[in-house]
């Protein structure tokens, strides 16, 4: 089988790369050069484990095939991919112009025989409506949708190794389709995984038959209730910060119920990235289109965007003001793992302190140059975690990435003039930071 991925973002280029391993013939359609030519030498525009070592044995084996044209690649592929991103508009709705204009595009070069997946996250009714485009135009391919549920930092790992497989649509041979190259995967994943360097993990490999709408709220709702349980950990966090409980304690008793589950209870600065915020107003919208109140996910949301501000105004707080404070801000991906900053807590933290009047300092080990774009223009971009901190009154861990759980503490509190560590992603160990003589606060920890 030969198959084609519209949109080479993280999670295009991702399958693309894990797919071309497998030995599936890949075309990687890519309109951006700036996306495309890096990965014709064999680069991802963005740092993820395991990725750049996929490309090139997909480029070595000539089965991963970069291109920016849908005429060279569709009509040669029995399986087109549609994963072009869908970024939202002002007031929140997703914008499907990228979705919309794909379909379009393939339509011209599709026949009945070609299967159309849709793995972008869209509003729950958007395949109906891609449906009616492929019917009124000659294509009239086969419309399913297979939504993704790979995390960055995690994605390699994750298409490898899934709890789930969601196949929408009753079509029996865009069922086999997708079923077989999935298979064609899975009986090669620990090789694979061996070349990008990850470890194996046991998963569930369900596979779920549902309809395309079924399939399409599945992937929003999954997102949204992971945001949901976020907020409310955030919530309680609050709480804990009023009361002089600890959120990580309070977590960790909640979590160990299996009707609950600890995962994604991690209280902190909240959720960012390409998916979280634009998925959880993307389904606030999708629902009012419906005549249905989503007001559960308006709190939620309301609570996320809080935190930035609940944050900064703590660290006012302990401080004694802000105005004149050095402030080192560490950690500027959304989350640790990935260089990617969309919607990046950190920068958001950052910008904060700085409308404040703080002189703030910030440092991530590989989101420096794609935080640039974002930060306001006084903000100081340092090289390291020490340079950033280099006579700072307080220092914020804003993404807990590997490197800052790992810091020479002893070392920092010497660059350092004051010794706050406010740690916005509830990753040190508490004990061991104050033993080195820090006044430690987080997010649900200020006792
Ligand atoms: C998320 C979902 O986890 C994936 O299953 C889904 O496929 C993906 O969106 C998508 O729709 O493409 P992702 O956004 O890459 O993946 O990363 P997550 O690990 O879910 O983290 C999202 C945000 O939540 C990060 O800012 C993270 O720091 C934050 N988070 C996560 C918390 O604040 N607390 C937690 O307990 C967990």
């Amino acid at each position: 089988m030969t198959v084609t991925f519209l949109g080479c973002g993280y999670l295009g280029l991702t399958y693309a790369a894990v797919f071309a391993a497998a030995g599936i013939k890949t075309y990687a359609v890519e309109l951006n050069p700036d996306r495309l030519n890096p990965l014709k030498q064999g680069k991802a525009f963005f740092f993820e484990e395991g990725l750049e070592e996929l490309i090139s044995v997909g480029l070595k084996n000539g089965k991963l095939i970069p291109t920016d044209s849908y005429k060279d690649s569709i009509p040669n592929s029995d399986v087109v991919f549609s994963s072009v991103g869908t970024p939202d508009n002002p007031d929140g709705s997703p914008n499907l112009d990228y979705i919309y204009a794909a379909a379009n595009e393939a339509a011209k070069y599709m026949s009945p025989k070609t299967i159309f997946v849709q793995k972008s996250t869209v509003p729950v009714g958007t395949g109906s409506k891609i449906i009616t485009l492929f019917d009124d135009n000659d294509s009239k391919a086969i419309y399913m949708s297979s939504p993704e549920f790979l995390a960055e930092s995690t994605s390699v790992r994750d298409v490898l190794y899934y709890d789930r497989l969601v196949i929408g649509g009753t079509d029996k041979k865009g069922t086999d389709a997708i079923l077989k190259l999935h298979e064609t995967v899975d009986n090669q994943r620990d090789q694979i995984a061996k070349i990008a360097g990850i470890k194996p993990v046991k998963r569930l490999d369900e596979r779920v038959f549902v309809s395309i709408k079924s399939a399409e709220l599945i992937k929003a709702a999954a997102n949204s209730f992971l945001a949901l349980k976020i907020s409310f950990a955030n919530s309680i966090a609050k709480l804990a910060d009023a009361s002089g409980a600890d959120i990580v304690e309070v977590m960790d008793g909640v979590g160990i119920d299996q009707r609950i589950g600890r995962a994604f209870l991690n209280a902190g600065r909240g959720y960012g990235g390409g998916c979280f915020p634009k998925d959880v107003s993307g389904l606030i919208h999708s629902a009012s289109d419906y005549g249905v109140d989503l007001s559960i996910m308006e709190a939620a949301q309301e609570l996320n965007e809080s935190m930035p501000g609940y944050i900064a105004n703590r660290i006012k707080q302990i401080l004694g003001g802000l105005k004149g404070k050095k402030i080192a801000v560490l950690g500027l991906s959304f989350k640790a793992g990935t260089s990617d900053v969309r919607q990046s807590p950190g920068i958001k933290i950052a910008n904060l302190l700085d409308i404040a009047g703080s002189s703030v300092s910030v440092y991530d080990p590989h989101a420096n140059g794609e935080a640039k774009k974002d930060l306001r223009s006084g903000i100081k971009i340092g090289q390291s975690a020490l340079e950033a901190a280099d006579d700072a009154n307080a220092v914020i861990i804003a993404t807990a990435w590997p490197e800052f759980r790992d810091l020479d503490f002893s070392q920092l509190k010497q660059t350092m003039l004051g010794t706050l560590i406010y740690d916005a992603d509830n990753a040190l160990d508490k004990d061991q930071v104050k033993k080195e003589g820090f006044v430690f606060s987080a997010p649900g920890r200020s006792a």
